[in-house]
């Protein structure tokens, strides 16, 4: 079906195609037709950071910026999906053009700026959604908010998405909101993870559930940050590291059509530095905290080399735009042939 229907999405321009999608998800599923899309994965059982997965394929951040899809989302078979980002208000993000698709890399390059609705709008449409399996909220700051009280922006967005939330991402790692992944430096990171872990245990205490805390980085970072990210992590006691977020890097796609577009490049060429974050952080972690490796998914075996590298669950976000929702259960299939086997 997703053959069918790429063509004709792929003569648009990104953006548009991306509204259609969406659009055209939703109609299958308030009409029922969803099955055609995609035949839903077989569950694939998947117990992290305290909380149960049907599979451990997940959507990643960025597709649902206002949480107004997870239902149809959710039906294409997903194990959990992640909404967002969003932000205290609503903005608009950049200016159009500011997403553009490199199909013969399999690549997006995006510039889109935390565009949303705010945060209220997304609680009142997570507060519709009927998708009972894990919802992870991811949340950011205002562009107009200087990174000083950045934090504030984070608290607001974690006080008010707690209720609704199976798990809240803290991203720090978008290269499209100016000085964002400053807040990745070790000392300022110490400080901004240390009051947002205290405001997620008062919530866990005054709501009678802990919701556990994850934070997303860049690929985009050397030896020496990954090491003072990991030991800020490993003294805060966070609940679970995503890696990563698209990459301001270029060398994988160098001379394509688009290459010189500034924002994060996602996709097939980001697999390779993607997984290698992965595999750092596992390795400095050990398996104390919990890894979701994002980054380059286009196929079941990517999904299978992120759990070799140290993940325990997988996202992805641009292998549904050149493959469709069939990724899905490529992946979970993927993922039962390795057993047991773990990183
Ligand atoms: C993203 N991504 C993203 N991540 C995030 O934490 N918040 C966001 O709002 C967005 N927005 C967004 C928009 C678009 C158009 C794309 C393509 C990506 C990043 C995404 O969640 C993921 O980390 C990367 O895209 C890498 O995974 P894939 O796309 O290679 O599977």
């Amino acid at each position: 079906m997703y053959a069918l229907a790429r063509p004709f999405l792929f003569c648009l321009d990104a953006e548009r195609a991306h509204d259609l999608a969406l659009t055209s998800i939703e109609a299958a599923y308030r009409t029922g037709l969803n099955p055609l899309l995609a035949p839903k994965p077989v569950p694939l059982p998947t117990r992290v950071f305290g909380i149960d997965f049907a599979n451990p394929v997940g959507l990643a951040a960025g597709l649902d910026k206002n949480g107004a899809h997870v239902d149809a989302l959710a039906a294409l078979g997903f194990g959990f999906i992640e909404v967002g980002t969003t932000t205290p208000r609503a903005q608009e993000g950049n200016p159009r053009p500011r997403m553009f698709r490199l199909p013969e890399h399999e690549a997006v390059i995006n510039r889109l700026g935390f565009n949303n609705g705010g945060v209220d709008a997304l609680v009142r449409n997570v507060e519709r959604a009927k998708f009972a399996g894990p919802l992870g909220i991811n949340i950011g700051k205002n562009k107009d908010t200087p990174n000083e009280r950045a934090v504030d922006d984070y608290l607001h967005c974690l006080e008010r998405v707690y209720a609704r939330a199976s798990y809240v991402t803290v991203n720090i790692s978008s290269p499209n909101t100016q000085g964002l992944r400053d807040l990745q430096e070790e000392e300022t990171l110490k400080r901004f993870v240390g009051t947002l872990r205290e405001r997620q245990e008062r919530l866990a205490a005054q709501h009678g559930a802990r919701k556990p805390m994850l934070l997303k980085i860049a690929p985009d970072l050397g030896e020496t940050k990954l090491d003072g990210i990991a030991a800020v992590l490993l003294a805060a006691k966070i609940d679970g590291l995503i890696c990563t977020n698209t990459t301001i890097a270029r060398e994988a796609i160098a001379g394509a059509a688009h290459a010189h577009e500034a924002g994060g490049l996602s996709g097939k060429p980001l697999m390779a530095k993607a997984t290698a974050v992965l595999r750092g952080m596992a390795r400095r972690l050990g398996n104390r905290i919990p890894l979701v490796g994002v980054g380059g998914i286009t196929r079941g075996a990517d999904a299978a080399e992120k759990f070799a590298a140290g993940a325990s669950l997988v996202q992805f976000y641009s292998g549904l735009v050149f493959r469709g929702p069939a990724l899905i259960g490529d992946c979970v299939e993927a993922l039962r042939a390795r057993g047991g086997e773990t990183a």
